[in-house]
């Protein structure tokens, strides 16, 4: 009942419908929400048709998945995804699941109500709205922000990068990060993650990393995985997922990373593995990612499905050169898109996300998503997504240069 409004993406779509009903005739283009366009990878069908087969026959039929997922699929994880950057993980820290979206909501169920939870602003609704909902906050400001949680700004000013906190807010128990961004698109070097590893452990804090769009990562001095930093295991847990980087928005299959090593503390101070009460928790709620889900995201790690796997994600970050390039020319101040799907533009003459966001849909038929849907210092700013069809893309950036 202290949520403030409803879910920003099914608002959105709310007023997508409405337009399309008193307007049938507009072919609205979506650089909304980021959901991806392009079929599967031929290697994931193919991986994915074999498992159907197994499934109906007698010998290959599989009935409940170990809850925390099959083992072709976490070695190859271990292997592709931190192996290759020299990061060692067991595979009891790997916990298979249907999304990161879950994951992330899911996660805060095994921390005390007491805890105190900071987020960045703007920021992935998914981290706010999940402890509203347990309970862990007060109510909503005029600006729509809670009481009992830690608010980081993320502006121009400081390159959409977090201050670590001061002092002065109090103490800090779960820091949620999320890079590459959604939605600012900005990135974290190896240098300002290990700011952020040495304030959690100096503080007895947890940082709950999202790295859903690590895929989209072009520059090789930008780390992929938070572990990539000295200590991380101690202090932080990882969020992955095939949604954006295999095109699996529709299969669902993610994964979590909970070092052996990450501990919390419990109020009287005692030491407390994070491992085996996630573990509980998932043995106790979830029965596992489908057979068929996990063997298509394992198909991502073999040879063919790499190579596929990354044309498909080029094709998106085409998009977004071709969202920057256009908005650039036209002077917009343009952040994110280079190492991120999404691209994170001012609005233009001081207008208002929503205001700019109906200005986009009625005169350009062209779908944003509103900054301020992601927190007040998102006022002003409009996210979007690079995950449209390429045609679309270039149809849409022409409505817009036509519409301003
Ligand atoms: C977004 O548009 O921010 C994403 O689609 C959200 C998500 O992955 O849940």
């Amino acid at each position: 009942m202290k949520l403030q409004a409803g879910y920003l993406f099914p608002e959105i779509s709310r007023r997508i419908r409405s337009f399309g009903a008193e307007n049938p005739d507009a072919k609205i283009i979506s650089l909304g929400i980021g959901d991806v366009t392009q079929p599967l990878a031929p290697a994931i069908v193919e991986a994915m048709k074999k498992a159907v087969v197994d499934m109906g026959s007698e010998a290959a039929f599989r009935g409940y998945g170990p809850e925390q997922g099959y083992d072709f699929l976490i070695n190859a994880i271990i292997e592709n995804d931190f192996n290759s950057r020299n990061i060692d993980l067991d595979r009891s820290e790997v916990f298979i699941s249907d999304g990161a979206k879950c994951d992330t909501g899911n996660i805060q169920e095994i921390f005390g109500l007491n805890n105190v939870i900071a987020v960045t602003d703007p920021v992935y609704p998914v981290y706010v709205d999940t402890n509203v909902m347990a309970g862990r906050t007060g109510q909503a400001n005029k600006n729509g922000q809670y009481s009992k949680i830690i608010y980081m700004p993320c502006t121009a000013e400081n390159n959409f990068i977090p201050e670590l906190p001061s002092p002065a807010v109090g103490r800090i128990d779960i820091i949620y990060l999320c890079f590459p961004n959604n939605p600012t698109g900005a990135v974290a070097t190896k240098e300002i993650l290990s700011r952020w590893v040495n304030f959690a452990r100096d503080k007895r804090a947890i940082i709950l990393f999202d790295a859903a769009y690590e895929a989209f990562i072009t520059d090789p001095k930008i780390p992929h995985s938070i572990y990539e930093v000295e200590g991380a295991k101690e202090v932080a847990i990882e969020f992955r997922s095939f949604s954006k980087t295999a095109g699996f928005t529709g299969i669902r299959c993610a994964f979590t990373i909970v070092p052996k090593q990450l501990q919390a503390y419990t109020e009287d101070g005692r030491a407390v593995k994070v491992n085996s009460l996630w573990h509980r928790r998932q043995c106790t709620k979830f029965n596992g990612a489908s057979y068929i889900s996990q063997a298509g995201a394992a198909a991502v790690y073999t040879t063919e499905g790499k190579k596929q796997c990354r044309q498909i994600i080029d094709i998106y970050m085409a998009n977004a050169a071709v969202i920057r390039e256009l908005l650039t020319r036209l002077g917009y101040d343009v952040y994110g898109g280079v190492n991120a799907p999404y691209i994170w533009m001012k609005t233009p003459d001081g207008l208002s996300s929503w205001d700019f966001f109906d200005h986009l849909l009625q005169k350009a038929n062209v779908v944003g998503t509103p900054g301020s849907g992601f927190g007040p210092s998102g006022e002003g700013y409009l996210r979007l997504s690079a995950f449209a069809k390429p045609d679309d893309v270039k149809e849409a950036m022409q409505r817009i240069a036509h519409s301003i």
